[in-house]
Formats: C-alpha cells, structure tokens, sequence
C-alpha cells in the first residue's frame, strides 16, 4: 500500500513538471520559460538567435512592472540586455519582435531618446531599477535573454 501511495505521488509530480514545462537549458520563471545568453551579439543576431533555439521562442517581450524587475534582477540578474523591442528609425513607433503591443515602457528619465538608437535594452544605468535605453543596433556589447511560453 504504501509503496503504490508512492507511486502515485511520484507519477503526480513527474506530471506537474511536465506541465510546467520549459525547454532544455530554459528556466521557468512566473508563467514563461527564459534562456540568458553567455555572450555578448549584435541586436539582429539575438533575435536570429532566440527563434532558433526553440520553436515559438523570440527575445524577451515585456508588458508591466512586475515583468520588467523579474527580468532585469532575477532572469538576468541586473545584467544590461537587449530586450526584444526596436524601430525602423527615430522617427517610427517601438515594436516588438513578437508583435505584441507596445502598451509598458521604462525608459531613462522617461526619454527613449536619451542615448540614441533604434535597439532597446534593459538595465540601463544602474542594474538595479531596470531602466531602458535606446541604443545603436551596431553596438556588439549587450547580453540577450529570449523566452518562450511555458507548456
Ligand atoms: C522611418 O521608418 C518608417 C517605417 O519603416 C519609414 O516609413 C520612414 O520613411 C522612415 N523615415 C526615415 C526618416 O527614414
């Protein structure tokens, strides 16, 4: 009896972690599943990068808050990334690589132009509050996380 109870409650927790499930080398935080690069890319290399590993996979998108500080001090642990979230020229509307709306931004001192550039990263300035900046797509000296819903 007591082993089948055991059984059981091994079977229950091998389904919980599928369901939970994130990608090889992916780790599950909040209801998405991320990926953190080891080293530095180009803005269009990352975003290559992340639709390779995994299907359905794209650089990290970010829409409210509570996202935004999960991402900057636990997923990438106050390092400054690209995030997926760029513009054609300084003239046209942010979008993000998924297409999801662009409806969330924390840019340094509330000005996407304050450096200058059409490719977003996260952790601007200090690490710690998770700020944004817009920086030129040609810099190569950025980190990138890309994420992947939970299945
Ligand atoms: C900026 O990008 C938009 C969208 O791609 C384009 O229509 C527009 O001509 C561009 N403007 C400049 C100044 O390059």
């Amino acid at each position: 009896m007591m082993t089948w109870t055991l059984c059981l409650t091994l079977v229950a927790a091998a389904v919980s972690v599928v369901a939970g499930g994130c990608p090889f080398r992916f780790k599950a935080h909040g209801d998405k599943c991320y990926w953190v690069s080891s080293a530095v890319s180009l803005y269009k290399d990352a975003v290559h990068e992340c639709t390779r590993l995994h299907d359905g996979a794209t650089m990290i998108t970010i829409h409210d808050a509570e996202e935004n500080a999960l991402l900057a001090q636990e997923v990438l642990a106050h390092r400054t990334s690209w995030i997926g979230l760029s513009r054609a020229n300084s003239s046209a509307p942010w979008t993000w690589v998924d297409g999801s709306p662009y409806d969330f931004s924390l840019w340094y001192m509330d000005d996407p132009d304050y450096v200058g550039g059409d490719c977003a990263l996260i952790n601007y300035y200090d690490g710690i509050s998770g700020l944004w900046a817009g920086l030129d797509c040609s810099e190569k000296y950025e980190y990138y996380a890309c994420q992947v819903a939970a299945t």
